[in-house]
């Protein structure tokens, strides 16, 4: 039976009108649910063109970059409704409401939605989901599940104190080590091309794996898993939207299955008894809370993932803005010949490491408290980068701020990217790298909060505007780790290299990819080719032998 069966005789339109009519109907009327609010409180509703998917529609398709463009073009709104099947999200744009939501972690939680992340993303079997389920969010007295656990220890141990010290000598004397390896092999005379962000990230993942798994770590027994930990990386979207993933995501779902069964098999041997304190401990929470290898193959794999991806796009950030501009490369190499002392009898008139023989100490804190052009550009390089969404579920209606009203069940995500590129905060060059907004700064401890930023004659920077590492409940354990062990890097690098582009001129500085899911600190849209060689103006032209201290 056909469509055009039902029209009644006496209806005066084609059947092609009464579809156009119907479509039109129902779009209006879809048109007008989605643009209702809940609550006459709630934040404005931005209506997506397309009825009800719309937002979904531009997000699978536009990546971070699609809610970032909707809040760019709606500066004037601290929080905006969007829209989606069956629920809503929030996204809120201002700092001050950011810091709200992140008070307000009762009721607006993180927690319930990682066991739907991790299961989705590592690939965890029914048996280790329940016990993570298991008292997820304890009150004070209430028994403590594995996830309430293995955090407080993280993030105790990754605090300031003697462990972060150690565990940052260890990530830079490894770093130190590979540097001097491939300063030594044929490749770094070989005036071949090289790509910046993989010679990072080969770097980075294998003194990473190194220092937290220990020398029998699986990328050292296998280097072809490297490849399969980046193909593991660039999938993670694809994963966590879950639809057949082994189809839809195979070249990632591959990468994950070899590094997990390799990192079980590195576990059933007892091989992390020779690898980092803090992946011991987390192997034993994990065990404690009776989950089987496994699991805990996979759950090792999301730390591994933490430890590596973000150090390794921010460290290449901050290379290539440091060599991209001669001034700047001079005041970091100003600044780092100046912290370096000589090790033992000093016999020479030259300071640092500048002459032949003896051992260079150099002091990982010195980085932080007394280069404040390299931890400027660090910063800098952090809040370009960085298109960070912290994400809450409402666990129950709220008035946030005593203001806007949060539907029970909906999303709240904070956009990063929005509060980093928004102009009233950062003034009219926010599009721009321009480390001396950082350099006006307060003692900013590791990077938490604004890092001190201030304005030239303008107010001081809200403290929730700095994205990078997240903020309250989940703001990021390793944050002051990876200060460390990133501008130890960056030091040994522009200490002992040059970096020009292969093609000749001046490194240009290639725009960031915002059209993916933000992960991670985004990557560039193209590839920065250079030719890497010994510093050309002798200095350590006998060599570097640094010692790292704290
Ligand atoms: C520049 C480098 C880094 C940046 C920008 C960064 C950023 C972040 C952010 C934004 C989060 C929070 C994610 C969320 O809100 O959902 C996070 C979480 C985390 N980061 Fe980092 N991170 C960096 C380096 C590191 C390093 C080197 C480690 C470990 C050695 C690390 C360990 C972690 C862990 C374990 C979590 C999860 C915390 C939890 O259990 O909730 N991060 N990081
Ligand atoms: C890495 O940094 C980005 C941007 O700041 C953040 O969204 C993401 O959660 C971080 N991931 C990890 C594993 O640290």
């Amino acid at each position: 039976m056909a469509y055009a069966d039902f029209i009644p005789e006496s209806w005066p339109f084609s059947a092609g009108t009464t579809a156009v009519v119907i479509i039109l109907a129902t779009y209006f009327i879809a048109y007008q649910l989605s643009s209702r609010k809940v609550d006459p409180r709630e934040p404005t509703v931005i209506v997506p063109i397309i009825p009800v998917v719309g937002h979904i529609l531009g997000m699978a398709s536009l990546g971070g970059r699609y809610i970032k463009n909707l809040g760019l073009r709606n500066r004037n709104l601290p929080i905006f409704t969007l829209p989606v099947p069956a629920s809503r999200i929030y996204i809120v744009a201002d700092p001050s409401l950011a810091a709200a939501v992140q008070r307000a972690s009762k009721v607006l939680s993180f927690t319930p939605i990682i066991p739907e992340v991790t299961e989705r993303v590592l690939g965890l079997d029914k048996a280790t989901m329940e016990i993570t389920r298991k008292n997820l969010d304890p009150g004070p007295g209430e028994e403590r599940g594995f996830l309430a656990d293995i955090q407080d220890m993280v993030y105790a141990w990754l605090g300031p104190g003697d462990y972060l010290g150690e565990l940052s000598l260890e990530a830079a004397r490894e770093m130190r080590d590979e540097i001097a390896a491939y300063a030594a092999s044929s490749s770094a005379t070989s005036k071949q091309p090289t790509d910046l962000l993989n010679w990072v990230r080969h770097l980075v993942t294998v003194s990473t794996a190194k220092y937290l798994y220990g020398p029998q770590n699986p990328i050292a027994l296998d280097p072809k898993l490297e490849g399969a930990f980046w193909d593991f990386d660039h999938g993670l979207g694809s994963l966590l939207m879950n639809i057949l993933p082994s189809i839809t995501a195979s070249r990632a779902y591959a990468g994950r299955e070899r590094l997990s069964a390799a990192l079980q098999a590195y576990l059933e041997k007892g091989l992390h008894r020779t690898g980092s304190k803090i992946v011991q401990r987390r192997v034993d929470i994990a065990t404690a809370h009776g989950w089987a290898l496994p699991g805990v193959a996979r759950e090792e794999l999301s730390f591994l993932f933490a430890g590596i991806v973000n150090a390794t796009t921010s460290t290449f950030w901050l290379l290539t803005q440091i060599y991209a501009d001669p001034e700047l490369l001079a005041a970091v190499r100003g600044e780092v010949e100046s912290i370096l002392e000589r090790e033992g009898p000093s016999d020479s008139s030259s300071s640092g490491g500048g002459g032949g023989g003896g051992r260079t100490r150099l002091r990982i804190a010195d980085l932080k408290d007394r280069c404040p052009v390299l931890a400027a550009a660090y910063r800098e390089c952090l809040r370009l980068g960085s298109d960070t969404y912290s994400t809450r579920l409402v666990k129950e209606d709220t008035l946030l701020a005593n203001r806007y009203f949060l539907k029970k069940n909906a999303v709240v995500q904070i956009a990063g990217g929005v509060i980093h590129a928004d102009r009233s905060i950062w003034g009219d060059d926010v599009d721009t790298f321009n480390y001396r907004r950082f350099l006006d700064r307060r003692e900013g401890g590791g990077g938490s909060g604004a890092g001190g930023a201030k304005q030239q004659g303008a107010a001081p920077i809200h403290p929730a505007a700095f994205r990078a590492f997240g903020g309250g409940k989940t703001l990021c354990p390793g944050r002051h780790f990876a200060m460390h062990e990133i501008l130890a890097f960056v030091a040994l690098v522009v200490l002992q290299f040059d970096v020009q582009p292969a093609r000749g001129g001046r490194i240009e500085v290639p725009r960031k990819n915002d059209g993916v899911l933000p992960v991670h600190i985004l990557e560039p849209v193209s590839p920065v080719q250079v030719l890497i060689s010994k510093r050309a103006d002798g200095f350590a032209r006998d060599g570097l032998d640094v010692e790292f201290v704290m």
